[in-house]
């Protein structure tokens, strides 16, 4: 088949053939391309070797021919790691075509010994769970599903901190893959034009003064095209923002790389005060009338932001001013969702 466009064997042949094969998107023969760019079948197979020391995969099947193989879309324990840059988180790495969900896996892990710092991603999920008892879609082949397995030696009230400091990872992360500008919505739900891209689920088992485990599930919308009519309103995906699909696998290794770090500076105080400046920049309440469902009662005010542990100051409209413990209640903007 010719593609309609005229290649010429000039000094523009190595990339007009890259566009060729990227364009036909499966497997091509080597006279094809030959004919197609009017070239030799040997200078086809020189441009195919120069493509190759620069760093471009392309496969060669006998009786088939030249096919690029798509590296952006690849999603899996290899690739992962191909491009992940941490020093124990996700060293030890579990990919999962398919599981119930990547929480309850590493809980199953952690319940056997797993040490910190192991990470489960998964491509679908059949189980996941959303805060609230909600449940959480993972469909295949275009999102994340991933967790965290953390055993931080701190007293058990720490863990909503975790939360925030993953929020703070995959807005750091997500910017860095595709440059959209996310906020948080405190204390951790990743928004962008006012719906929600990214949930976060924090899950702890400890005794009253020490932590087993606290594991940190994330479910990222990377490449979902469209949502469903009743949450189309408030759920996201970075490609519909962005309007082209990511990496899944670098997402997940800019996010990952990202947490490694907040959470070192995290364990230097035990505390959020290393962090909370840039969390408050990238909190989409600060500055914000929110509504908080307190079930002691009910109040408004002016967000302020975070303090070391991660409680939201809130300013009422008295003077007064209240900190609200993530994980106990939940804040409402009262203009819209934020
Ligand atoms: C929310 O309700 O906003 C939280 C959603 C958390 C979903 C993630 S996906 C990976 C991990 N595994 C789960 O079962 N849930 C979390």
């Amino acid at each position: 088949m010719h593609l309609g466009r005229t290649y010429s064997a000039g000094d523009n042949t190595t990339l007009d053939l890259l566009s060729f094969l990227k364009e036909r998107n499966e497997y091509v023969s080597g006279q094809e391309v030959a004919d197609a760019m009017g070239i030799s079948r040997n200078a086809v197979w020189k441009q195919i070797e120069r493509l190759r020391k620069e760093g471009i995969e392309i496969e060669a099947v006998t009786g088939k021919g030249y096919r690029i193989v798509d590296e952006s879309d690849a999603f899996g324990e290899r690739s992962i790691k191909s491009v992940l840059h941490t020093s124990w988180l996700g060293q030890e790495l579990l990919f999962f075509n398919e599981i119930d969900s990547t929480n309850d896996e590493l809980k199953r892990r952690a319940d056997k010994g797993a040490k910190e710092g192991l990470v489960a991603v998964a491509d679908i999920q059949t189980k996941g769970k959303g805060r609230r008892g909600r449940s959480w879609t993972t469909p295949a082949g275009v999102n994340i599903a991933m967790s965290y397995l953390l055993r931080p030696e701190l007293p058990p009230d720490i863990a909503p901190m975790m939360t925030l400091i993953m929020a703070m990872a995959a807005a750091k992360g997500i910017k860095e893959i595709s440059s959209l500008e996310t906020r948080i919505k405190w204390p951790n739900d990743i928004v962008i034009n006012g719906k929600k891209l990214v949930g976060i689920l924090t899950e702890m088992t400890a005794e009253p003064d020490f932590i087993h485990e606290v594991i940190v599930g994330t479910g990222i919308n990377v490449n979902t095209e469209s949502f469903p009519e009743e949450i189309s309103d408030t759920a996201t995906s970075m490609r519909i923002e962005g309007g082209r699909t990511y990496s899944r696998s670098k997402t997940v290794a800019a996010v990952t790389e990202a947490f490694e770090s907040y959470y070192e500076i995290f364990l230097q105080t035990g505390d959020l005060r290393g962090l909370k400046d840039e969390y408050n920049v990238l909190c989409a309440n600060v500055g914000a009338e929110v509504r908080v469902l307190d079930p002691k009662g009910e109040y408004e005010g002016l967000a302020q932001g975070i303090d070391d542990k991660g409680e939201l100051i809130v300013r009422k409209d008295d003077g007064t001013e209240e900190r609200v413990y993530a994980g106990e209640v939940s804040v409402r903007g009262i203009y819209g969702y934020v």
